[in-house]
């Protein structure tokens, strides 16, 4: 087993690509990206690092479709999450989101995240500068200049992704590896 461990939420499976696009790049440091609604809590908490992605959905919401499985998305690991002791936990997130769209909520999502392992005692790395995004709101930007972790636009700004997740996982490693 590696170190880091990817999990994912996706509606219509952008957040499933570029959690595979992750995967690669890290070239067997990290295990295959399991979907959060097919993870059990045990595959989970095993590893010390840990990649987050989610899209942001509804209203600044965490995706969770009911799909009758016993883990049903993040929306329903939440409550797992919320009841852990993440502490020793390294966390980083990347959010899905459209800027043009959804500009007055833009990947608001990673913010639930954040908030929840934040307060479960994790540490979270990958801050990722507001630089070269628009949008009117984000809840998922800590300060006037930093995102909580790494959005990705495929909707408008699909040809930044590739160079945005190099240089995102170089910070992580600098600060994990
Ligand atoms: C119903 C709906 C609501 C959305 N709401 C937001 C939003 O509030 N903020 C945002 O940044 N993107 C929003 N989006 C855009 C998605 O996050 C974006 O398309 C993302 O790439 C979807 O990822 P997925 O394919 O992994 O589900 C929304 C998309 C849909 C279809």
């Amino acid at each position: 087993m590696a170190n880091i461990g990817i999990f994912f939420g996706s509606d219509t499976g952008q957040t499933r690509k570029v959690a595979k696009l992750i995967h690669q790049k890290l070239d067997g440091a990290a295990d295959a990206p399991l979907d959060i609604r097919r993870a059990t809590p045990e595959q989970f908490f095993a590893y010390p690092i840990l990649l987050l992605g989610t899209p942001t959905l509804g209203n600044g919401e965490l995706p969770g479709i009911d799909s009758g499985s016993q883990y049903d998305s993040w929306l329903e690991f939440v409550d797992t999450l919320t009841a852990a002791d993440l502490s020793g936990k390294t966390v980083a997130l990347f959010g899905l989101g459209d800027q043009v769209n959804y500009s007055a909520n833009f990947v608001s999502a990673m913010r639930i995240l954040y908030d929840i392992v934040i307060a479960r005692g994790a540490s979270v790395v990958g801050n990722w500068s507001r630089e070269g995004y628009q949008f009117s709101f984000s809840a998922a930007l800590l300060d006037d200049n930093e995102f909580v972790g790494l959005p990705l636009d495929q909707e408008n700004q699909y040809d930044l992704t590739e160079e945005r997740i190099d240089s995102w996982l170089e910070k992580i490693k600098m600060a994990v590896l």
